[in-house]
């Protein structure tokens, strides 16, 4: 039998974060089998399966650590135990460690650049000579705007967004070939608690006058466009750096 969206694997990683859990569930809702990643200290993620359950959301949790790459094996061989293999990889997991360059160490440089960047080489790596193999695959990295325009105290996050698309562009022409497309996506700031974690000062005075939609984008929205580039529709988007922002930064 053919694998069609219904029996397509999903791995999210970083899948119970704030965008994390939004883009797991809408991708159960489209019929998709899902798997998330979990840091291994994250002690709660018993509860966030259970209570996915209850919600009636199926979703198979595996611990990883994304800058380290056997962490990134075995939780993709658990993955490829459970459910099969991995057909839609969504490079999703990132922190911030927001500070002006001037306090920044090289602590917490490392800290962003291998956790939002080192992690697609980690993750990537695992998946893609299968579905080079299957002929059919998306890498769906997600990057952000301030890759795209860098961000007052972001020196750490906007490099490592930046690069997360010159990996999507070279990744991307070495598959194209073979049914497999990689994109990156650069939402700007959406409601989760990354966002909150701003000074609301910050935010108020600095930020949302800068979005001429005039709020915060939903997780919905970027679950919404992951759903898109997960699809046989999107066969002819690939490399491509897709914003949803709200206007705030047009390129
Ligand atoms: N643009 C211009 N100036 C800014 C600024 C900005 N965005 N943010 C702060 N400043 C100015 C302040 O007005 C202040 O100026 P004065 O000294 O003249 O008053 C100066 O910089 C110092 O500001 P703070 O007192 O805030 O300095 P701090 O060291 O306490 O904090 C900071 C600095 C941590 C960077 C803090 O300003 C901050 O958290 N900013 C928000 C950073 C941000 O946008 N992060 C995005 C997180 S969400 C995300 O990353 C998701 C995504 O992909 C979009």
């Amino acid at each position: 039998m053919a694998t069609t969206e219904t029996t397509r694997v999903v791995l999210v990683t970083g899948g119970m974060g704030g965008l994390g859990e939004i883009i797991s569930t809408k991708m159960v809702d489209a019929g998709y089998q899902v798997a998330v990643t979990y840091s291994p200290g994250n002690a709660t993620h018993g509860d966030w399966v259970a209570q996915m359950k209850r919600k009636g959301y199926a979703i198979v949790a595996v611990p990883c650590d994304v800058t380290d790459i056997d962490s990134c094996a075995n939780a993709v061989a658990q993955v490829a135990d459970k459910l099969g293999p991995v057909d839609v990889l969504v490079n999703n997991a990132g922190i911030t460690r927001d500070m002006t360059f001037k306090k920044m160490d090289k602590v917490n440089w490392d800290a962003v650049l291998r956790t939002n960047l080192d992690s697609l080489f980690n993750m990537t790596k695992q998946v893609a000579d299968g579905m080079v193999e299957r002929n059919w695959g998306r890498v769906i990295n997600v990057s952000s705007v301030n890759g795209s325009k860098g961000a007052f105290g972001q020196a750490n996050y906007s490099a490592a967004k930046a690069g997360v698309h010159g990996f999507t562009k070279a990744l991307a022409l070495e598959v194209a070939k073979k049914g497999v497309t990689v994109n990156t996506i650069s939402p700007g700031y959406i409601g989760t608690k990354m966002v909150t974690a701003i000074p609301q000062e910050v935010l108020d005075s600095k930020i949302l006058p800068n979005i001429p939609v005039g709020r915060l984008g939903k997780p919905e929205e970027v679950a919404g466009l992951i759903i898109y580039l997960a699809s046989e529709e999107a066969a002819f988007v690939t490399g491509a750096n897709i914003a949803i922002n709200g206007g705030q930064h047009m390129q």
